[in-house]
């Protein structure tokens, strides 16, 4: 257990710290929840306000070409590829993580097919976060039961690739555990079973240094509003390995993904690449604000980016993880994460058995983290904002909350619809 001075300390020592200051974070709050939604940086409000006065506002129409508009989606896109280790033209920013797991899944089912037509079936694990899961179900009786989903438990996933698997559908950081998956060791033992490897970054990308080329993965989506800070709801993004880039189908075949959107033409062609993973219209606020927001972790750049965040992430959740069991020992806590920060993402997640309750009464006292049915709280640690201190000052609340009984109040027992 060490005293608010040592974390003090980090704090003054942290070449990062001075990052936190692109966030608007409100006063008292300590907030473990940017593994949900991030926070709102101090540039999004004046970004957002000229959106919609000078370009919406005065331009009209004609933004969609003079305030670059329309470019909106590429170019969101190559800033989120500098994070994840793909190529300039190989991501855009489009729709939500549901929506694009169901578009590279139905190309990689394709594409799999047209390879081997045995291989018809979906590999996920159980423990997947539900809409992965729901997707893979969802498109697997769009096919009549021409394709299945195998859904197993996690130690279970790599001894059950088959000459059947055409897909291993896998999120790289799991959401209620935090643990991550070794993507280069687990792509290249879906591609020695002959399958294709579809990656969820949506815990990883902004979070931990991901590199999909050298993974040698095959597609891969994540989701805007989480290490990436771009606001609830923000647009998702998309990618496909480049040697796939002319064999990959749109099913969502819209006509912001064709060729020629404006020649208008009755029928279909795509896009050249991934510019065909769009469909429709992108929403401009929602995109200006994700820009906005990826623009903060590309600010880390020269400081280290993802490798000093990595770092400053692994030294936040270990001494979490310390400091909650030397203070908060015999208080019904169990580490329900990998306790090797190398094997989990950037959140720790415990087990308690009234922790909706004790999640609530933290909230009330202004730590903000979630709970995940049935056990789980979990907190998100965002190094671009979270600072040393944090750590000690959200584990002593946690102390207090839990060694007075305080989450025994009625109102904490109250369900809300999101946890
Ligand atoms: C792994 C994973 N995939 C997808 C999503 C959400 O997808 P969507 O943005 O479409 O709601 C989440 C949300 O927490 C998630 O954790």
């Amino acid at each position: 257990m060490q005293p608010r001075s040592h974390f003090e300390a980090l704090d003054a020592a942290d070449p990062l710290a001075g990052l936190r200051q692109q966030f608007s974070l409100p006063p008292g709050v300590i907030y473990l929840d940017g593994n949900s939604l991030g926070v709102l940086p101090t540039r999004t409000a004046a970004r957002i306000a000229g959106v919609v006065s000078h370009e919406w506002g005065e331009g009209l129409i004609r933004s969609w070409n003079s305030a670059g508009w329309i470019d909106l989606a590429a170019r969101i896109g190559d800033k989120i590829a500098t994070l994840i280790g793909a190529g300039p033209g190989e991501v855009v920013a489009a729709d939500s993580t549901s929506v694009n797991l169901f578009k590279v899944l139905a190309a990689a089912l394709r594409i799999a097919r047209e390879n081997d037509a045995q291989r018809t079936e979906i590999v996920s694990e159980l423990g997947n976060f539900p809409t992965d899961l729901y997707i893979a179900q969802g498109l697997a009786d769009l096919t009549g039961g021409a394709v299945t989903l195998k859904m197993v438990e996690r130690e279970d996933i790599l001894k059950t690739l088959s000459p059947r698997t055409a897909v291993l559908m896998l999120t790289h950081v799991n959401y209620k555990t935090g643990a991550m998956w070794d993507m280069p060791a687990v792509t290249q033992a879906a591609h020695d079973a002959g399958a294709l490897m579809l990656w969820d970054l949506a815990h990883s990308a902004g979070a931990v240094p991901v590199d999909l080329r050298a993974a040698g993965a095959d597609f891969a989506v994540g989701c805007g509003y989480k290490y990436l800070n771009g606001g609830p709801g923000a647009p998702a993004f998309v990618w496909a390995h480049a040697q796939h880039v002319e064999r990959f189908w749109q099913p969502l075949s819209g006509w912001l993904g064709h060729a020629a959107p404006f020649a208008f033409t009755p029928d279909y062609q795509p896009a050249t690449g991934i510019a065909r993973y769009v469909c429709g219209t992108p929403p401009v606020l929602s995109m200006a604000a994700l820009e906005c927001g990826v623009d903060t972790v590309l600010a880390a750049e020269p400081l280290g980016g993802l490798a000093a965040l990595r770092a400053k992430s692994m030294t936040l959740t270990d001494a979490f993880v310390a400091q909650v069991e030397a203070r908060c020992a015999g208080m019904g806590l169990t580490l329900a994460s990998p306790r090797d920060a190398t094997l989990r993402g950037s959140q720790i997640c415990f087990a308690h058995a009234n922790a909706y309750e004790v999640m609530q009464a933290l909230i009330a006292r202004g730590v903000i983290g979630d709970f995940r049915a049935p056990d789980i709280l979990r907190f998100g640690f965002t190094p671009l904002y979270t600072q040393h201190a944090d750590v000690f000052d959200a584990v002593e609340h946690l102390h207090a909350v839990l060694s007075t009984g305080e989450w025994r109040d009625a109102r904490y027992a109250k369900r809300n619809a999101v946890t």
